[in-house]
């Protein structure tokens, strides 16, 4: 093998690489803007217009442009939505992703509302890593803050998701001032009795998610909080990874059974080791969370365009791709479009 044809000089050549030498591994893929949940800090509380069946993308398409990215170097897909489990049939969807050549981890975000019949079939289709959503362990809170009673249903899907064994499973939960921040131990708790990762994750802005600064609670105010039971120690982690990951034991050595992390958006943001990319559920390549710019791929595929051309398409998103995302509260202004037609 000559110097030009070595493993990296080629990894090099096709990457999905940014303006600023970010090297993308990691593709997020909305299959659906619909949820059956309505949290607040996700959807506007008038809800909103959901794309209509012919707006978004086929099984096919999704497979397609995955393709073409996986050949760039993607190893990893995450599968979101709005809800992902609402999209009918999406454990065919699983079993062809996991089959291409090249990927190695798919996963899927959920609110676990569906999860129950679920989790076995995705498991066996090929899903290794799952986070479920799950703001609070009391069902009157679960009530008010997803407008939507289903909690012993959520609560079912965890124990289904358990019982799987699944390589990865994180628990998310996003702490708002005033709401859940009571909760932390409780979740730490779950954590420390569970073979789980609880993910405690900073409030971000988004249009119309009653986001306001007060309700942000810091990932070092949530840390003095837990270490009053017990203790965390640091565990190294992927650099692009977006949580700051712990082990824990309670205060008699004991070690815990599984692991708690805070998403540090708001205090610490991590975009200069970010790795991802976004496709929506109706063809937009959106290089970054907080970046209003969308690259529709879905009409220019429909019109045959090439995989040479979709791949441009890729490209060019990826070099309007921001540094890092803005502050805080200019991110509470901006026309980002809403957190459930992102999918996170
Ligand atoms: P892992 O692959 O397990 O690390 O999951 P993940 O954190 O990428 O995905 P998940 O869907 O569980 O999202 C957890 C939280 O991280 C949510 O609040 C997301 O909005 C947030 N998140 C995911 N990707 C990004 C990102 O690129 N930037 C920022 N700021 N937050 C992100
Ligand atoms: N801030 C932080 N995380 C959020 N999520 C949804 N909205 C927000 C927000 N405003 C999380 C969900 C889900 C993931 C995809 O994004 O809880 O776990
Ligand atoms: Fe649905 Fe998840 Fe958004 Fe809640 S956070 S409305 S469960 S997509």
């Amino acid at each position: 093998m000559t110097p030009s044809d070595s493993p990296i000089k080629l990894l090099n050549k096709n990457a999905l690489v940014d303006g600023f030498q970010r090297v993308h591994t990691y593709l997020r893929i909305s299959v659906t803007d619909r949820c059956n949940l309505r949290c607040a800090y996700c959807m506007p509380a008038e809800g909103i217009v959901y794309r209509q069946k012919q707006e978004l993308l086929t099984f096919e398409e999704i497979e397609r442009v995955a393709s073409i990215m996986v050949k760039r170097g993607i190893t990893k897909i995450r599968l979101t939505g709005g809800e992902p489990m609402v999209r009918r049939d999406i454990e065919k969807l699983v079993y062809r992703l996991a089959r291409l050549e090249g990927l190695k981890t798919l996963a899927m975000t959920t609110n676990a509302t569906l999860l129950g019949d679920k989790a076995k079939v995705l498991k066996e289709n090929g899903i290794k890593a799952l986070n479920i959503s799950l703001d609070t362990l009391k069902k009157d809170r679960f009530l008010q803050v997803t407008r939507r009673d289903q909690f012993d249903q959520v609560w079912h899907g965890i124990q289904s998701a358990l019982s799987e064994n699944f390589e990865e499973l994180k628990l998310n939960s996003v702490v708002m001032a005033g709401f859940n921040d009571d909760e932390l131990l409780d979740f730490v708790d779950f954590a420390f009795e569970n073979r789980i990762n609880v993910r405690f994750i900073e409030f971000m802005p988004f249009k119309d998610n009653e986001w306001n600064i007060e309700k942000v609670v810091t990932y070092k105010d949530m840390m003095q909080t837990i270490e009053s039971k017990y203790k965390l120690t640091s565990l190294s982690a992927d650099p692009s990874a977006v949580g700051k990951d712990f082990s824990l034991t309670d205060k008699t050595g004991k070690p815990g059974k599984g692991t708690v992390s805070f998403i540090t958006s708001m205090s610490d943001s991590f975009c200069s080791t970010c790795n991802r990319l976004r496709l929506t559920a109706d063809g937009s390549v959106k290089s970054c969370l907080f970046y209003p710019a969308e690259i529709n791929l879905r009409d220019k595929m429909r019109e045959g365009a090439t995989d040479a051309e979709v791949e441009e398409m890729i490209r060019y998103s990826l070099s309007l791709k921001p540094e890092a995302h803005a502050p805080a509260e200019e991110l509470s202004q901006s026309d980002n479009r809403t957190m459930i037609e992102i999918g996170g």
